[in-house]
């Protein structure tokens, strides 16, 4: 069979135009490469968007989740319960700060953290819960919240996310976002933490970048990173801000039609959205259960592949990863995240793409699942 496209859809390419073009020559122009005022005034921006007190823009979201892990007192020995259903950077950071990442159980229905079984997880060690918001569904904070230890949140995909009424980022003790390449505000890569803590905001001023004095008498009060925000990058997210609402509508009806055009598909079933929160809509992840679709989640990526269809997987339980799976022998099953991690596939979506190439990749979905099922 012929491939319905003649050229591939990229899976989630950027979105960028004239105008990050334009910020980024003008960024060149003034002669700030390196941290300067577009990064301040990133920090200001995202601090009223976001509804926070304090902005901290540093280099990824990397960075952004190991200092405000450090910053909220992580340390070797400690513990820091997180989710299996993330991107390794998460657990990886865990590892860094010398603490022991405890992976908890995911919900069925989000594949967020499930609060339920967090509570027998905490030891006299548990230093902090690193919930994941993934792909935009915000996990159950409150529960978490109310356990009273200090909270991080991993809301690299949660950009424009509320839960219940509150906007990620004034919720906890510290929220990061990325700024990388697939981001709802793409900068190529950085990274923020936001949070209403004075002494949280100060510790990562102190860390992110060795502090410089007056003059030639510089001074640092911590062994500092080098985990600043070039102003270059600044200025491509300063221009993605401006444009958050007009992406998010073309995000929102691209889920209307993936919502309507995979309607009714057996085996093929979106995330749940919880209606009480605001989705960030950053990625569309389907499960594809094989007794359903008549294949499993590998033969459908490999058929859309064969249909030019560029798709992904969020995310392999991190848990099951060589370097953690030989680190931590005999870690329990984690049952729900297991099935997922089979399971998922993302679909294209971006602001970059039409409503024409969303419909292809629900018809390449469609051929495939009338030809699985056959
Ligand atoms: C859930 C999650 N956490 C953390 C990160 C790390 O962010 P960065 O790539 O900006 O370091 C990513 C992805 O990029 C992610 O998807």
């Amino acid at each position: 069979m012929r491939p319905l496209r003649s050229t591939l859809l990229g899976f989630q390419p950027p979105a960028i135009g004239e105008e990050e073009i334009a910020a980024v020559t003008e960024t060149l122009r003034s002669g700030w490469l390196t941290t300067g005022p577009r990064a301040a005034l990133l920090e200001e921006r995202m601090a009223a968007f976001l509804e926070t007190d304090h902005v901290l823009a540093v280099a990824s979201g990397t960075a952004a989740l190991h200092l405000a892990l450090l910053a909220v007192g992580v340390g070797p020995g400690d513990e820091v319960i997180t989710s299996p259903i993330t991107w390794p950077a998460t657990a990886n950071v865990i590892e860094h700060c010398g603490a022991t990442p405890v992976f908890c159980d995911v919900r069925d229905t989000d594949l967020n953290i499930d609060p339920a079984l967090v509570p027998a997880l905490v030891t006299e060690r548990t230093k902090a819960v690193l919930p994941v918001h993934f792909a935009g569904q915000v996990a159950d904070l409150d529960p978490i919240i109310a356990l009273g230890l200090p909270v991080v949140e991993d809301a690299a995909h949660a950009a424009e996310s509320a839960y219940r009424g509150r906007k990620v980022g004034g919720i906890s003790d510290a929220s990061c976002f990325s700024l990388y390449a697939t981001k709802n505000i793409a900068a190529g890569e950085g990274g923020l933490v936001a949070t209403n803590r004075d002494d949280v905001a100060e510790a990562i001023r102190n860390m992110r970048l060795t502090r410089r004095g007056d003059g030639s008498h510089y001074d640092q009060v911590t062994a500092g990173f080098k985990a600043n925000l070039s102003d270059v990058l600044a200025a491509i997210a300063l221009v993605q801000l401006d444009r958050v609402e007009e992406h998010a509508r073309i995000r929102q009806r691209q889920f209307d039609l993936y919502d309507e055009g995979l309607a009714g598909l057996a085996g093929i079933t979106p995330l749940v959205r919880d209606p009480r929160d605001v989705h960030a809509l950053h990625l569309y992840v389907v499960r594809i259960d094989a007794d359903g679709a008549g294949a499993d989640r590998d033969a459908y990526q490999r058929g859309l592949a064969d249909e030019l269809i560029g798709t992904s997987i969020h995310f392999l339980p991190v848990h099951g990863l060589t370097w953690f799976r030989e680190r931590y022998p005999g870690q329990e099953p984690l049952p729900v995240a297991e099935r997922a991690g089979a399971e998922v596939l993302s679909l294209p979506l971006s602001p970059a793409h039409s409503d024409d190439d969303i419909l292809d990749a629900i018809d390449a979905v469609r051929r495939l699942h009338e030809r699985f099922s056959a």
